[in-house]
């Protein structure tokens, strides 16, 4: 096995001796590169984005800005990584180095006072920069900063979140600026046009990524493992049952920086092929464990409304570049996005171990607070949706800020109405309970009514008293108990005439 390594900006960089739990900022920042910076360390500011070849949704490789302050070094064990100081091209002998076009835009529009997000915005506006569909919109990138503000495919839908050169705002969702404003970042985003033909990482992107490889990465007492298979990942868990399995680590990152936890063995599972599969059938569709969430989002383009409804409002991009649902239901949270839309959708979590598989209704999955059904040893291979889905559809998620905030509710409906009549109905709830739940009373009080807003008033009634809310800094107990009746409302406004005939 070769020892760990990793490619940043072009050069191989050796792991070793970095101990197991080293975050992939700190390891990057040790070695000189000190462009991503720690804000948080926690994945909410950004600071410390940086871009990874990941496998593409439309082509061979994406580049894709993840949050380096979660992710641990040895789990980017053979990938590419490319910093701030990777963008800009060296300008020969004698000569500054030529600025990437995002970092041109940045400083020609005034997107940086003090600088110290600076590096984190340019790497999530690189990995926008680079996204195959926003280039189709995009006027060729000329080297002339101030052509591209108004450029783009006329056709491109453009509003305050989205620019004429089609580029996403939201792909900057996850970080902060404090001293700058928004606005002149914004006119950066939306300035600039698509990579040229020579561009070394629009090229990048026609190879294939990186292979996945397998890691035994053993520094101290601390081990951090990558295996190719699931039948191999399953034999470690069972000879290791103190191990912490991770995927994206948007959690377990979180738990080693901030409560300073530590373990003896990490195992990483998300590049396992068996955790990977999308399947789209007939009576089902398949989400492997192991797929990030911009994936799905991206690879079920909308086919799922819910999870489209879903996915914008999870964390931000940075984190949903990682994240999993896996991981989402693996932490077993009551205040996790992804299950009180599972619920809703009626989903089951795959258990694999090494005697097999079973498939449990996510409705029973959670036994209490942060517990499961899943006994030692197993793994989430597969979320799995029946089909087909019910039309009448909405995710309402309560919080302090629109994105990138941790719900204080979370209610997420599938309905069926037909001729007028609410013909079935599932609602999933979050933050109200030590675990997500199925609202099955309101459910019954919708289901065989007309869809009314005498039947609404009356169920909304009933999901107001649904679960045992608690008061605490996000919200009181009331608070959380009238959202719940409210949402029921909102989408009975929203759904009137849609379903009336
Ligand atoms: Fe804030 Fe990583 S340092 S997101
Ligand atoms: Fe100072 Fe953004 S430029 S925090």
């Amino acid at each position: 096995m070769v020892a760990p390594q990793l490619t940043v900006n072009g050069d191989a960089m050796a792991i070793a001796p970095a101990p197991p739990h080293t975050t992939a900022l700190d390891f990057l920042r040790e070695r000189g590169l000190t462009g991503t910076k720690e804000g948080c360390a926690e994945g909410e500011c950004g600071a410390c984005s940086v871009l990874v070849a990941r496998p593409g949704v439309n082509r061979p490789t994406d580049w894709v800005a993840v949050n380096a302050c979660l992710v641990p070094v040895a789990a980017l064990d053979g990938q590419e990584v490319v910093t701030s100081e990777g963008l800009a091209t060296d300008g020969g002998p004698g000569r500054a180095p030529t600025l990437h076009p995002v970092q041109e835009e940045m400083a020609v529009r005034g997107g940086s006072q003090c600088g110290y997000c600076t590096p984190g915005f340019i790497c999530s506006m690189a990995a926008e920069y680079y996204r195959p569909d926003r280039c189709a919109h995009a006027a060729p990138d000329s080297g002339d900063s101030t052509v591209h503000a108004d450029a783009g495919d006329s056709t491109v839908h453009a509003d305050a979140e989205h620019g004429p050169n089609g580029f996403d705002l939201h792909a900057l969702s996850g970080n902060l600026c404090r001293c700058t404003g928004y606005r002149p970042i914004r006119d950066a985003a939306f300035a600039v046009g698509a990579p040229a033909d020579e561009d070394p990482l629009a090229r990048r992107r026609e190879q294939a990524p990186p292979a996945p490889v397998a890691t035994e990465y053993l520094q101290g007492d601390g081990a951090f493992l990558r295996k190719d298979t699931l039948a191999e990942t399953l034999r470690v868990l069972r000879e290791r049952p103190d191990a912490v399995v991770v995927a994206g680590s948007t959690d377990w990152g979180v738990e080693v920086n901030i409560r300073s936890r530590r373990a003896r063995c990490v195992v990483a599972v998300d590049r396992l092929p068996e955790l990977r599969a999308l399947r789209v059938a007939s009576d089902s569709i398949e989400i492997g464990a192991g797929l990030t969430l911009t994936e799905i989002e991206r690879r079920l383009d909308g086919d799922v409304p819910l999870l489209a409804e879903l996915f914008p409002q999870f964390a931000s991009r940075l984190i949903r570049n990682s994240a999993t649902l896996g991981g989402n239901l693996g932490t077993g949270s009551p205040i996790g996005d992804s299950p009180p839309v599972l619920l809703a959708l009626e989903a089951s979590v795959v258990l694999a171990g090494e005697d097999g598989e079973r498939s449990v209704p996510l409705a029973e999955y959670f036994t209490g607070y942060r517990q499961s059904v899943r006994r030692p040893g197993e793994l989430i291979r597969a979320v799995s949706i029946p089909r087909p889905l019910s039309p009448v559809v909405a995710f309402h998620k309560i919080a302090k800020r629109r994105f990138d905030d941790i719900s204080s509710v979370a209610v997420a409906f599938a309905l069926d109405i037909a001729d007028g009549v609410v013909r079935k109905a599932r609602i999933g709830l979050g933050g109200v309970a030590a675990t997500p739940i199925r609202a099955l009373e309101t459910e019954a009080a919708l289901e065989g009514r007309p869809w009314s807003a005498r039947t609404v008033e009356a169920a909304a009634l009933v999901l107001r008293s649904s679960g045992t809310p608690m008061g605490d800094h996000r919200a009181s107990a009331e608070y959380r108990a009238a959202m719940l009746g409210q949402s029921l409302l909102k989408l009975y406004a929203q759904n009137t005439e849609a379903v009336s005939s």
